[in-house]
């Protein structure tokens, strides 16, 4: 806890670091009372630092110091000064050996960084800067050592001890003890290290890798998750298989293992040899968890495995460069996921949340380059832009190469830099010198803040068959950038003649018949392209694929978007016009009671609903109306209630004129034999499970009895969770309450389940008011010292429950704004994740801003106020 302001560091302030360990030998005495942490590092004077720092510091964060020794010297007080977050020594060799022995407390530890304790187990987290809470350390990823980790615990109660690498010895000690000693070969940064200590089991199978090494994999749980862990271990085997074909990737150790933990302050951990993850992204089985539970797993399985080499092998110079490892290991997942299941549908996935998440943390007060300058507070800024924006930067140097050349350009990267700690910058030359494309202007991207916007204009000469596009791009100003240049964009465009045919794209002074797909590449602030031998008017299909993490600004008219919706040979921009015809829709009834909902919409629906010949994975994802956030995010001055009242009454409009189609499609989508992950099944129980939805919110007494059948036979969470969330936001209180009590009963013992059952009621526009959402606080499965429920009770209020969070009376933004400063002592970040929603008052309507400016002004003012909640509070009042 600090009380003066916390310090901002600066990109521009990089220095390397003075010291490099090469070896570093632990010892963890693991006690109930605490853990004794011996610490022997092989240190040396860098050899590539100015000189400037002759004292050695080391970081510290919550730590008993308990002895120094240099050199095998006890040292005395007056030789090194403990100043809490530091440990200085002034006097030191160029090469020596310094022992640290530390105290802490995991047992204590709230705050789940470093060493704490998770439902009995020990566990840590480091990244990013938990190393320093177990041990003082240089903690910064440009120092990477060998680990050498010895773990002692009592063998009844710990019998697993893991870390990171080979466990290398092991054997008894007095008193019921016993150690395992674990080696890692590779030399990390010391965000990489783990350790895992429990009474767990261990599920097994291995891995042969292309070049016939055999790989032991293991996945550890508590004896309870026994039977959750298939799918996590087929999604590894996926994952490893695809590495190598993809990008020729092979594992490097003989043991590759992942570790389950109830509390968890984010989704999971790529530490080496020893994933650790949040169970809910790790624990599967069709009867407790739900497709999107299964789909999350897999790719989350899929990216911590990818961060061995895009991460581990190669890593980050300093945390400026986390992109590095993220935008990059987020794009080789949605590769991986595209290429397991649908990739139309993953590609709508992203950019759904990009453009509603992301472009509005890209228009916030926490507005931040996929490279940023400075921070106060590092663990702020995993965020959608380093994670998200970061891989579309990625995507798009992959679009601009093509997949050869950008295999030829990631191969040069991992070879050249294997064991280093680099820079997003050595990623692009990397690309660069293997393709030969200058990506000069490209690196705007990585410094620059905002999502650009292109404004299109057309017009078309008959006489001449020529169709001209005129692109201008601009990107708004951010907190600390005005006045940015032009940004280097794959804009991909197809243009539709009236049959709804591609028109084969020629740009003038080109000759013969093209693509009917073009990639335009914009570097100037307006470009004209001039298409010849164009016979008559065409409809533009712009940004094909999600061709980069722009806003597109284009007139079409709503007979035109029908027409992209069901020719567009582009499967994201149908799913795209669709989207558009919706929001037109949606702003044409809102605040207007007397307009009607336009019959288009519901013909084109209708078209969708019954079209049996039509990729259901796409149908299921085009039949949803955009979100109350996206059309937040759309607004210039969001007005909550109104934009969710305008929705209801579309959708409501939607479900009544479509009674029969909804029901017939729900009869036809009939649960398959066995449970499968297939894109097919889960898009006929994502309509099985929408139509339920839609009749139920308009009140079908059918739909009502068919959900409480489906509701008591499901053999899948996806359709029992369906039917208990289309109950819920029912009309029908009485099946409301019984359903929601029977399925607590039915699986109260399982705490994923119960997460389910909070969130959905947390979000229930119809029955989560914040009288209800109080009363989960108070059930007997709600814990605060457990992220998850914490996310699925709070979160999901304040990140889902649009209608009730923002209740005009303010309390939703009191509520939020209690709920920060209370858990500000005990999980700084988690409070801090929880400041979110708060942080973009100014996008709202007058109504809304003022109650939450003063809620944030409540948090602002409260004493103690952690480093993490004091930037986001700070940055959004400024
Ligand atoms: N590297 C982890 C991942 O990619 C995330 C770790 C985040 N840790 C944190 N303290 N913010 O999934
Ligand atoms: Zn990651």
């Amino acid at each position: 806890m600090r009380t003066s302001q916390p310090k901002t560091i600066y990109l521009s302030e990089y220095r390397v670091p003075d010291f490099l360990v090469d070896h570093v030998d632990l010892r963890f005495e693991l006690f109930e009372e605490g853990a004794r942490v011996h610490s022997t590092m092989t240190m040396r004077r860098n050899p590539e630092a100015s000189g400037s720092g002759e004292q050695l510091e080391l970081n510290g964060d919550s730590l008993t110091l308990e002895s120094v020794h240099l050199d095998g010297r006890a040292l005395q007080a007056g030789e090194y000064e403990d100043r809490g977050e530091w440990l200085v020594v002034p006097s030191v060799p160029d090469a020596f050996e310094l022992k640290v022995v530390t105290w802490i407390e995991p047992q204590n530890n709230t705050r789940l960084e470093g060493l704490y304790k998770s439902s009995g187990m020990f566990c840590t987290q480091c990244e990013a800067e938990g190393f320093r809470c177990i041990t003082y350390f240089p903690d910064r990823p440009d120092v990477m050592a060998r680990y050498r980790t010895r773990i002692e615990a009592d063998k009844a109660a710990y019998p697993i001890l893991l870390s990171n690498g080979n466990d290398v010895d092991r054997g008894d000690l007095d008193g019921g003890r016993h150690y395992v000693t674990w080696e890692d070969p590779f030399p990390k940064p010391s965000y990489l290290f783990a350790l895992v200590a429990g009474d767990l089991v261990e599920q097994r199978d291995s891995f042969t890798t292309l070049s016939g090494r055999d790989i032991d994999l293991r996945i550890y749980i508590e004896p309870r998750n026994a039977e959750k862990t298939d799918h996590a271990m087929d999604s590894l085997k996926r994952a490893m298989r695809w590495d190598e074909e993809v990008y020729g990737r092979e594992y490097d150790l003989d043991i590759f293992m992942i570790v389950a933990v109830d509390d968890f302050n984010m989704g999971a951990m790529e530490n080496k040899g020893l994933n650790i993850f949040n169970s809910s992204c790790v624990l599967a089985r069709p009867e407790s968890e739900t497709d999107m539970a299964f789909q999350r797993i897999e790719s989350i399985v899929a990216h911590e495995y990818f961060h061995n080499w895009s991460g581990n092998r190669v890593t980050c110079r300093d945390w400026f460069q986390l992109s590095l490892k993220e935008g990059f290991t987020v794009f080789r997942d949605s590769q991986f996921s595209a290429d397991m299941g649908s990739p139309t549908v993953n590609r709508i996935e992203n950019a759904t949340l990009l453009r509603t998440a992301q472009f509005a943390e890209d228009g916030g007060p926490m507005a931040h380059p996929v490279r940023p300058a400075s921070y106060m507070e590092i663990s702020n800024f995993y965020t959608l832009t380093i994670y998200e924006k970061g891989a579309e930067v990625v995507r798009m140097i992959h679009t601009l190469l093509g997949p050869e050349l950008f295999r030829q350009g990631s191969d040069l990267y991992f070879q050249r830099h294997d064991g280093e700690a680099v820079t997003t910058d050595d990623f692009v030359k990397a690309m660069e010198d293997a393709s030969a494309k200058d990506l000069g202007q490209f690196r705007l991207w990585y410094e620059q803040a905002g999502t650009p916007e292109l404004v299109v204009e057309d017009d078309y000469d008959k006489a001449e068959q020529v169709y001209r596009l005129t692109i201008r791009q601009s990107i708004p100003d951010t907190p600390g950038q005005t006045d940015k240049k032009p940004q280097h964009i794959p804009f991909a465009v197809g243009l539709l003649d009236t049959e709804g045919n591609d028109i084969p794209l020629t740009l003038a002074g080109e000759s013969g018949s093209g693509e009917p797909t073009r990639v335009l590449e914009l570097t100037e602030r307006e470009h004209v392209f001039e298409f010849t031998g164009v016979g008559s008017r065409p409809v533009p299909s712009l940004l094909r694929n999600f061709s980069a993490p722009v806003r597109v600004n284009y007139p079409w008219n709503r007979d035109q978007l029908m027409f992209l919706m069901s020719h567009d040979s582009d499967g994201f921009n149908r799913w795209d016009a669709g989207q558009r015809l919706a929001v037109d829709v949606i702003h044409e009834v809102s605040g207007h009671a007397e307009t009607e909902v336009d019959p288009r919409l519901i013909n084109a629906s209708r078209t969708l609903l019954d079209d049996r010949d039509a990729d259901q994975a796409l149908v299921a994802k085009m039949l949803q109306l955009p979100s109350e956030a996206y059309l937040i995010e759309l607004a210039e001055q969001a007005d909550v209630q109104t934009i969710h009242h305008a929705r209801e009454r579309v959708l409501k409009a939607l479900a009544t004129a479509l009674r029969d189609d909804l029901m017939a499609c729900y009869q036809r989508q009939q649960p398959a034999e066995s449970y499968q992950v297939t894109p097919e099944d889960v898009a006929s129980r994502s309509l099985r499970n929408m139509a339920l939805a839609w009749l139920l919110h308009i009140g079908d007494e059918e739909a009502r009895d068919l959900a409480l059948a489906q509701f008591q036979s499901a053999t899948n969470m996806t359709d029992q969770s369906g039917a208990l969330r289309a109950l819920v936001n029912s009309p029908f209180e009485e099946e409301r309450s019984r359903a929601l009590d029977a399925f607590y009963q039915q699986w109260h013992r399982d705490p994923q389940v119960v997460e389910q059952w909070f969130s959905i009621q947390a979000s229930s526009p119809v029955s989560g008011d914040l009288a209800a959402v109080r009363r989960l606080l108070e059930h007997e499965a709600f814990d605060w010292k457990n992220p998850n429920k914490i996310r699925h009770v709070v979160g999901a209020f304040a990140g889902q429950n649009l209608v009730h969070f923002h209740d005009q009376d303010g309390s939703g933004y009191q509520f939020l704004a209690d709920t920060i400063r209370r858990l500000d002592d005990s999980n700084p970040q988690i409070a801090a994740r929880l400041t979110a929603p708060l942080t973009r008052w100014r996008k709202f309507a007058h109504v809304y801003s003022e109650g939450m400016r003063k809620a944030l002004e409540s948090v602002r003012d409260k004493d103690g106020l952690s480093r993490d909640v004091y930037e986001i509070v700070h940055k959004s009042l400024a």
